[in-house]
């Protein structure tokens, strides 16, 4: 299967990837992921990145096209993928579409986590993520075993950079103006389909699976 997970900053997207990349057998690719690793590893593309996230603005285009054209090319994309955070403007859909057009492919599914605004503050302010092993918690909805540490590796969990108030604002404007209107172009293609976002964190899984029952391949 070959999904796109659109949504808000702070919708959950992360978080339902990970279930659905576990029960569908499928590579999941956040653009975010591959940014926030080469900023830690303070490679070129990590240095060029850097600038772009600490004010929540969008990595240019041509950057992030070419990461993502080689990321699925790999191996394991063949047979399905979960796109988490891309594509995040028209121009890098439609380099999207080219690219799978090309290799004779084509997105089966885009689930829009949908999530009022009130609720995606909440959710970005109390996030806490685990540096060394990308695992991802919230204070209140999601709190680690040991306040402050990592149930997977045990490290300190930290506040991620861009959730601090006014870089969330800056994320939200950017998302209103530039991603979604994705929404619109998805639409037109026939493969959207929303998903209540508002539940805790099962409930959102269930509600993805009872999209995806419909979708084949
Ligand atoms: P990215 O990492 O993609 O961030 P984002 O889209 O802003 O989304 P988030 O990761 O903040 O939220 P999420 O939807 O994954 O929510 P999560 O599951 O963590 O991008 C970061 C930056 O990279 C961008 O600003 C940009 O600079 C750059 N970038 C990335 N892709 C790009 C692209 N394609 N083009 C250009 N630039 C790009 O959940 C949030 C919190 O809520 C967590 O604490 C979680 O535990 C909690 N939670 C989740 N679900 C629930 C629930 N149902 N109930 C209660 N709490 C919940
Ligand atoms: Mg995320
Ligand atoms: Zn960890």
């Amino acid at each position: 299967m070959k999904i796109i997970l659109l949504g808000p900053p702070g919708a959950g997207k992360g978080t339902q990837a990970k279930f659905i990349s576990e029960e569908y057998f499928i590579p999941h690719i956040s653009t975010g992921d591959i940014f926030r690793k080469n900023i830690s590893e303070k490679t070129p593309l990590g240095i060029e990145a850097k600038k772009y996230l600490d004010e929540g603005k969008l990595v240019p285009d041509e950057v992030t096209i070419n990461i993502m054209k080689n990321r699925l090319g790999m191996d394991d994309c063949k047979d399905g993928f979960l796109l988490d955070g891309f594509p995040r403007t028209v121009n890098q859909a439609k380099a999207l579409d080219s690219y799978l057009g090309s290799v004779g492919q084509k997105i089966d599914v885009v689930l829009l986590i949908d999530v009022p605004k009130e609720l995606i503050f909440d959710r970005m302010t109390g996030r806490r993520v685990c540096p060394s092993c990308g695992a991802s918690y919230h204070i209140k909805y999601n709190p680690p075993k040991i306040e402050g540490k990592c149930d997977v590796c045990h490290s300190d969990i930290v506040q991620r950079k861009d959730d601090t108030q006014s870089t969330v604002k800056s994320r939200l404007d950017v998302y209103d103006k530039q991603t979604e209107p994705l929404i619109g172009y998805y639409k037109n293609q026939e493969v959207l389909s929303i998903v209540n976002g508002t539940g805790g964190i099962n409930q959102v899984f269930e509600n993805v699976k009872s999209n995806l029952k419909d979708i084949h391949k």
